[in-house]
């Protein structure tokens, strides 16, 4: 039995040791991984980090035209998207459940040979909500079911990411608690009641809210406008118009996968072109896509963004050499206000979640925080402002996958479909 924290941005895989549940290494640079596909024309497969050193030789080789590689970030978002079924993968469609199923297939093999012995079985966290509907929400679990499956997992059973966080921290802390887990991709709270050895979870909310939204907030409001966006075409028919949202919107989408679309969209780009005021705007964009390197923008952007937790301002900068060249700098001040609605939607959820258990925020004696985005000061600065004085960081990378197999065997995975 090992547990899986599939996150989004970060796989974290726990197991039974000798001194309790220990966290699994899966590589020589860290335990866990980002949670990367890579896969080439060869149908070669790395994931996390050794996706990542592939993703950059790739780039840096790869010529115009068609590129004979794919990365795939956020697979967990893509899965709990019900509009998206399959990709056409260097011109075969394959089904999405298989693609993910190739991330698990490896990750299955990293963990078979850091844990001998090992069953097969795994308990793996999932959002609290796939989808506000229970019967999609019941297929979307299927889908990630059947992606285990198909790479070899025995068995599979869920327990609610923020449910095994609460179940970390039995024996730490007592009484009313609420966990606040903002990851990758999505907001998730659980009300907890602890006493020294045991837990009860009565309420678990959560939305599609997570780091990769305010990245892309992030790269629309600062970096769209130097790939085109709002520039201005000239048709031959003497019409004035604005260049297509869809085609300049291809540089702030990083949570879903690049399918057909892009090829749609870099086959109209050319046109575009002779019609455009900006030129050079747009042959950046086509370059961008050519060469793909929409992860390269979103690690340079997803870095400043972390800077702005530590830092009155950060950096920004990237070049689609010879088209585009952008130097943005981004004040703390300009981010809280790009991300401010974000902020309220996360006080909405946290003020539902109170509302379901039947309490006050001056009942809540603590409140933990985990997940990479909680460290975003204006988030912290919510609970704070909600919860004086009882606000703990927790084990954020780790503390859903420490979780997770004690959460199963008190008995709070998610019943079976
Ligand atoms: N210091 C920081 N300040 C702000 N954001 C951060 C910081 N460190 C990490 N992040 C963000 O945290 C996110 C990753 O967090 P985490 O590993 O908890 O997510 P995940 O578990 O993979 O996703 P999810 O649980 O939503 O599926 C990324 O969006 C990353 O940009
Ligand atoms: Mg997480």
């Amino acid at each position: 039995m090992i547990g899986i924290d599939f996150g989004t941005s970060n796989t974290v895989v726990t197991h039974r040791g000798l001194h309790g549940i220990e966290l699994v290494r899966l590589d020589p640079l860290s335990e866990g991984l980002p949670t990367l596909l890579y896969v080439d024309h060869k149908h070669q497969i790395r994931i996390g980090h050794e996706a990542r050193r592939a993703y950059g030789e790739a780039a840096r080789n790869a010529g115009a035209g068609r590129a004979p590689f794919r990365l795939f970030q956020a697979l967990k978002l893509a899965l709990k998207d019900p509009g998206i079924v399959s990709t056409n993968l260097f011109g075969t469609q394959v089904r999405l459940e298989k693609i993910v199923a190739w991330y698990l297939a490896a990750l299955r093999e990293k963990i078979q040979s850091a844990v001998p012995g090992w069953d097969g079985a795994a308990i793996v966290g999932r959002p609290v909500e796939l989808s506000p509907d229970a019967a999609v929400d019941r297929q979307l679990q299927s889908r990630f079911e059947e992606a285990f499956h198909l790479a070899g997992f025995t068995s599979v059973s869920f327990v609610f990411e923020p449910v095994a966080a609460a179940v970390e921290l039995v024996g730490s802390v007592e009484g009313k608690v609420l966990v606040f887990d903002f990851g990758g991709g999505t907001l998730d709270v659980s009300a907890a009641e602890l006493t020294q050895g045991g837990i009860t979870v009565p309420v678990s909310v959560g939305r599609d809210l997570g780091g990769y939204l305010l990245d892309e907030d992030l790269a629309r409001l600062r970096i769209q406008s130097h790939f085109g966006h709002g520039g201005r075409l000239k048709t031959l028919a003497g019409q004035n118009l604005e260049v297509p949202h869809e085609v300049t919107g291809q540089v702030v989408r990083f949570k879903v996968l690049p399918f057909e679309e892009i090829r749609r969209i870099k086959r109209l780009i050319p046109e575009l072109i002779v019609e455009a005021v900006d030129k050079e705007k747009l042959r950046g964009l086509l370059s961008f896509l050519e060469k793909n390197l929409t992860y390269d923008l979103y690690q340079v952007l997803d870095e400043a963004k972390i800077r702005l937790s530590t830092e009155s301002s950060a950096l920004v900068a990237f070049s689609v050499p010879p088209h585009v060249e952008l130097r943005e700098k981004v004040t703390v001040p300009e981010f809280e206000a790009i991300i401010a609605p974000r902020v309220e939607e996360a006080q909405n959820l946290v003020l539902q979640a109170l509302e379901k258990a039947g309490w006050t925020t001056d009942q809540v004696e603590h409140v933990i925080r985990v997940g990479g985005s909680s460290q975003v000061p204006a988030f912290v600065a919510l609970l704070e402002g909600l919860f004086p004085g009882r606000l703990t960081a927790g084990n954020l990378f780790d503390g859903i996958a420490l979780g997770l197999i004690p959460a199963s065997e008190r008995g709070l995975g998610v019943s079976s479909l």
